[in-house]
C-alpha cells in the first residue's frame, strides 16, 4: 500500500508480510522456539492498565517529548534498536534507517551485523547526527580493541554491548528457510571482563539484554552508564521475560536503579501507549526493532513515517492519560493486574 495509507506501526508488519520475499520476512519476524516470549512481549502490555486523570491542561504535551540520552538531545524518548541485515528489506539497507532517524532526530543504533559496514553507515549520517554502535564481543582482546578503534573513528558516540546472546538463538521458523545461524557458538564474557572493556575505549559502553534485577544491579556495580532491558525481541531464550516485566521487577525491588543509570527498554513496543507504560515505571527511552525494519521496506521515508506516527500516538495517549509533561509521568499512572488473563 501507499505510505500514506499506513496508519500505525503494526501496518508495516502487514505490508512487509505481503511484499517482502518470504525468507526475508521470516528472518525479521522470527522468535525463538515456540515464540512464547515473542508473543508475550506484545501481549503483556494488555495486562497493564492505565490510571488516567481527567481535567488536566495537556495543551503543551507535544513540546515535552524531547529528551537526552547520555547527554545527547533527541526529539522523542524512543530509538531504533540494533537489528542485523537491513538489506533484506530494501536495497539502500541501513541507509534508510540512518536517514529516517536523522530526519526526525531520533537515536539509531546500527547493528554490528548490519548489511552495510560501520563506515558506510557513518558516511550516510548527517554532520551532527548521533548514533550508538552495537557490538557482540568475545574474549579476544586484540579483536575487541580493533573493533573499538574502528567505532571511535566512525564517530559513534557510544557502544552498545549485547549480552543476551551467550549462545545462539533457537529459531525454528527461520531455520526452515535457511536464514537462521547453523552452527552453535558460546561466548565466555563475564562481569569482570566488562570492567576491563571500559579501559579500551573512551566511549561509554551500554549493556543491552538485562533480564533480571540482579543483573541490573550487577551492571550498576560494574559502572554501566546505561542499560537496555531486553530479551532480544524474544529471539534468544524462549520464556525470557518482557522488558516491561523486568522494569516492574526493578521498580518493586530496586527502584533506585532508575536514577543510578539510564535505563532503556525494548521488545514488543508497537503503540504510543506501550511507550507510556514503560516510561511510567522509570524507563528513560524505549527501543523498537521489527517495526523499523519493516518500515524500511519503504526506505528512509517509511522509517520517517513510522517515527512520526509513534510521536503522534505518544502525544495523544499522554494527553488522554492526563499527563501534562511527559517527564512527569510516574507509576501512579499505571496499574499492574497480573490476574487478568486475556
Ligand atoms: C534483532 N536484535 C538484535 N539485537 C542486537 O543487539 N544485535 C543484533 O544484531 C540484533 N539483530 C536483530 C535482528 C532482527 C531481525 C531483529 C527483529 C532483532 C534485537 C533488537 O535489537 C531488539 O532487541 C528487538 O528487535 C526488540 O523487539 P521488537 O521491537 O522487534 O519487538
Amino acid at each position: 500500500p501507499e505510505l500514506s495509507r499506513i496508519v500505525g506501526l503494526s501496518d508495516f508488519d502487514w505490508a512487509a508480510r505481503r511484499y517482502l520475499n518470504i525468507s526475508a520476512y521470516t528472518y525479521y519476524r522470527n522468535g525463538a522456539a515456540g515464540e512464547w516470549s515473542y508473543r508475550n512481549n506484545l501481549e503483556v502490555f494488555h495486562r497493564f492498565r492505565f490510571r488516567p486523570r481527567v481535567m488536566v491542561d495537556i495543551t503543551n504535551i507535544e513540546s515535552t517529548l524531547p529528551t537526552t540520552l547520555l547527554g545527547h538531545n533527541f526529539s522523542a524518548p524512543f530509538f531504533i534498536s540494533p537489528c542485523a541485515r537491513g538489506g533484506l528489506a530494501h536495497p539502500e539497507a541501513e541507509r534508510g534507517l540512518v536517514r529516517g532517524a536523522a530526519a526526525e532526530n531520533i537515536l539509531y543504533m546500527p547493528a554490528l551485523f548490519a548489511t552495510l559496514s560501520i563506515e558506510d553507515i557513518a558516511a550516510a549520517k548527517t554532520e551532527d547526527q548521533v548514533v550508538f554502535q552495537q557490538v557482540y564481543l568475545d574474549s579476544n582482546d586484540t579483536a575487541t580493541q580493533l573493533l573499538f578503534d574502528r567505532i571511535e573513528r566512525s564517530g559513534a558516540k557510544a557502544i552498545i554491548f549485547t549480552v543476551d546472546s551467550a549462545a545462539d538463538g533457537n529459531r525454528h521458523r527461520a531455520a526452515r528457510f535457511g536464514v537462521g545461524s547453523a552452527d552453535s557458538s558460546y561466548s565466555l564474557i563475564t562481569w569482570d571482563i566488562y570492567k576491563q572493556l571500559q579501559n579500551m575505549t573512551s566511549l561509554p559502553i551500554i549493556i543491552k539484554g538485562i533480564m533480571s534485577v540482579e543483573d541490573a544491579r550487577g551492571a550498576v556495580a560494574a559502572g554501566a552508564p546505561a542499560i537496555i532491558l531486553s530479551n532480544h525481541g524474544g529471539r534468544q531464550l524462549d520464556s525470557s521475560p518482557s522488558s516491561l516485566e523486568v522494569a516492574l521487577e526493578i521498580h518493586e525491588e530496586a527502584p533506585e536503579i532508575f536514577t543510578q543509570t539510564e535505563v532503556y527498554a525494548d521488545g514488543g513496543v508497537r503503540y504510543g501507549a506501550d511507550v507510556l507504560k514503560l516510561l511510567a515505571l522509570g524507563v528513560r527511552a524505549v527501543g523498537l526493532g521489527r517495526p523499523f525494519m519493516f518500515a524500511n521496506a519503504y526506505g528512509a521515508e517509511g522509517v520517517q513515517r513510522a517515527i512520526q506516527l509513534l510521536k503522534r500516538e505518544i502525544a495523544i495517549d499522554a494527553g488522554n492519560l492526563g499527563v501534562a509533561d511527559l517527564k512527569a509521568i510516574n507509576s501512579s499512572f499505571v496499574k499492574w493486574t497480573p490476574n487478568l488473563w486475556l
